[in-house]
């Protein structure tokens, strides 16, 4: 099953509108054709920059996808401060990263929650991308594939296997985000061949399709390692892609 590699640009709160679009273009200079053909590319700005980051990318005709970081479950109504998956699709977001471990630990999301909302991302025809992860307590307590098969399970349940396949899953253990402390792709392989093998239980093909992201501290130096595992189908960079330099050496990883 050959999967087309995804690299995603999380920028969490960094980033007005004027410098996502220098961002955006800095990125797309340090990029050409036969890149595209090889990876996906999103990048990820706040929600206030994504107008503008639309704007560049079509006037500028560059392939580079736009994710959303964030979005509520229902598709309109009194929910002050809550932006709706249809608002998101007009921007031509593609992707909706949902359940990332920010807003599952400050913002309280559970299981239920980050299901209906990638429910809400689905059915605005955008493609949700899952966070899951363990915390290091989570891993020192030996827990991680239970709370990895438990928060899959839960984001994809009620979904159908069609669905299932054009989703994508970021696998970020908690206590690699930010912190320089990158997991070994070993163990990475091996916990995403299990959420994997999760998704196959219940979907049948659809786990076969569906891609799977490592984050977690990802850098130029180490995302070859990543790469070169068989079921590493790409990357969710936070700092790194900060940087348009740093990060299109992530995206170039092959380099
Ligand atoms: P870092 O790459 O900064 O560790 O962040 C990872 C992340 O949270 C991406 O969503």
């Amino acid at each position: 099953m050959s999967r087309k590699p995804l690299m995603v640009g999380n920028w969490k709160m960094h980033a007005n509108h004027l410098e996502t679009i220098q961002m955006v273009q800095k990125l797309s200079y340090r990029l050409d054709g036969p890149d595209y053909d090889r990876v996906d590319l999103a990048v990820a700005p706040p929600f206030t920059a994504l107008r503008s980051a639309q704007t560049v990318i079509e006037a500028d005709q560059i392939p580079i996808a736009l994710a959303a970081q964030n979005v509520h479950q229902e598709p309109e109504g009194a929910f002050t401060g809550e932006i709706s998956a249809t608002m998101l699709a007009k921007l031509s977001v593609s992707y909706v990263i949902v359940g990332h471990s920010e807003r599952r630990s400050q913002f309280l999301e559970d299981e239920a929650l980050i299901n209906r909302k990638a429910k809400a991302v689905l059915a605005a025809e955008m493609t949700p991308v899952i966070c899951v992860g363990e915390t290091l307590e989570q891993r020192e307590a030996g827990q991680t594939d239970e709370v990895l098969i438990r928060q899959v399970a839960g984001a994809l349940s009620g979904l159908t296997p069609d669905q299932v396949a054009g989703l994508v899953i970021a696998y970020e253990p908690v206590w690699a985000i930010g912190t320089a402390h990158s997991a070994e792709p070993d163990d990475v392989q091996q916990r995403i061949e299990r959420c994997r093998a999760v998704v196959i239980d219940s979907f049948a093909d659809g786990g076969e399709h569906i891609r799977i992201l490592y984050g977690g501290s990802v850098n130029p130096g180490n995302i070859g390692g990543y790469m070169a595992k068989r079921d590493i189908d790409g990357a969710l960079v936070g700092g790194a892609s900060l940087d348009p330099d740093t990060f299109a050496m992530i995206v170039r990883y092959w380099t």
